[in-house]
């Protein structure tokens, strides 16, 4: 089944990147927000997204132009009744995400196959709520959306077999590179990353070393592109405790609890990148560490 139409609820930092991507492959593209405000926001991402590209003549300005053609924001969600896909990437709420595919179900034509974005609930707790548990998966994505190659593709206990390729073959034609996971709280990747970026957050705890000597290890040690803590800050650290929340209420071990510096950073408001201040301070020219 060759995807013509996607749908994409949410134009957040991964709506916008998922639109961008599916637009950039030649795929029409509605994207749906709450309200005119966040959808503005999310279009301007969008654009800033492809300005990006064409400033390093990576695309033409006819290009960019024909790209955003192809994308319509939207705050009707009926407007995606006819997608051959929906791509979910509302904030991480299940009584939201149970909500709006209540909705999409009752209006979608029956073959449209649903994916939701979530990175640490578990899809079939969002599929149980629609009529079409064989045609649910997890498409997870990961930021940033245009430069990450790699999607998650999940299959639930109730994923068709011909859902799960659809999904997987959607992934390539969007120019990712899929990569097979149970429906397991975290799949593959928040499986090793959240436990490793929460070992980080003990190692400053313990004063094992500076926050920036503990970013250069695994720099210089492990050729990560970002260190722990700087990802932390760049992921969100708010984002990064409910996850953790979510994962230790899941598996009961202690390498997913929240250490207590993440939950009082996240209490006082010290969120990351996004805040201006997490375990570095953003508001000068180059970021210092804030602790
Ligand atoms: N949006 C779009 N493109 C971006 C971007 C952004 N926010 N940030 C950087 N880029 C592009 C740049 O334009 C550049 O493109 P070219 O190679 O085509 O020139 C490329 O990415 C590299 O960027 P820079 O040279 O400016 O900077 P960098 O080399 O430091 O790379 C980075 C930036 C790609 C973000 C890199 O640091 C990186 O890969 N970091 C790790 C990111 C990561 O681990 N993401 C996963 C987070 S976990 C997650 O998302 C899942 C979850 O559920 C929490």
């Amino acid at each position: 089944m060759e995807i013509k139409k996607v749908g994409i609820i949410g134009c957040g930092l991964m709506g916008s990147g998922i639109a961008q991507v599916c637009a950039q492959a030649g795929i029409q593209t509605v994207v749906h927000e709450i309200d005119k405000d966040a959808l503005e926001k999310g279009m301007s991402r969008i654009d800033k997204g492809l300005g990006r590209l064409e400033k390093k003549e990576k695309i033409t300005t006819e290009e960019k132009s024909s790209i955003q053609g192809r994308i319509t924001g939207t705050t009707d969600l009926l407007k995606l009744k006819d997608s051959d896909l929906i791509i979910e990437a509302a904030i991480e709420d299940i009584a939201i995400k149970r909500s709006i595919f209540k909705t999409l179900d009752e209006e979608c034509k029956p073959e449209t196959i649903f994916a939701t974005n979530t990175s640490s609930l578990s899809v079939i707790d969002i599929a149980a709520r629609t009529s079409r548990t064989d045609r649910f998966c997890g498409l997870h994505f990961f930021n940033p959306v245009p430069v990450m190659a790699l999607v998650e593709v999940v299959r639930t206990l109730t994923t068709s077999d011909e859902t799960f390729n659809n999904a997987f073959n959607f992934a390539k034609q969007i120019g990712k590179e899929p990569i097979a996971c149970k429906d397991n709280s975290g799949f593959v990747v928040n499986l090793l990353l959240v436990p490793f970026m929460l070992d980080a957050i003990r190692a400053v705890e313990n004063g094992i070393a500076s926050i920036v000597d503990i970013d250069k290890g695994m720099q210089l040690g492990c050729g990560h592109p970002m260190g722990p803590l700087t990802l932390l800050d760049f992921v969100g650290l708010d984002t990064t405790y409910y996850i953790a929340n979510i994962m230790f209420d899941e598996y009961r071990e202690t390498r997913y609890a929240p250490p207590p510096l993440l939950k009082r950073l996240v209490l006082a408001g010290h969120l990351g990148k996004k805040s201006g201040r997490g375990f570095y301070d953003y508001t000068g020219d180059e970021p210092v560490p804030a602790l």
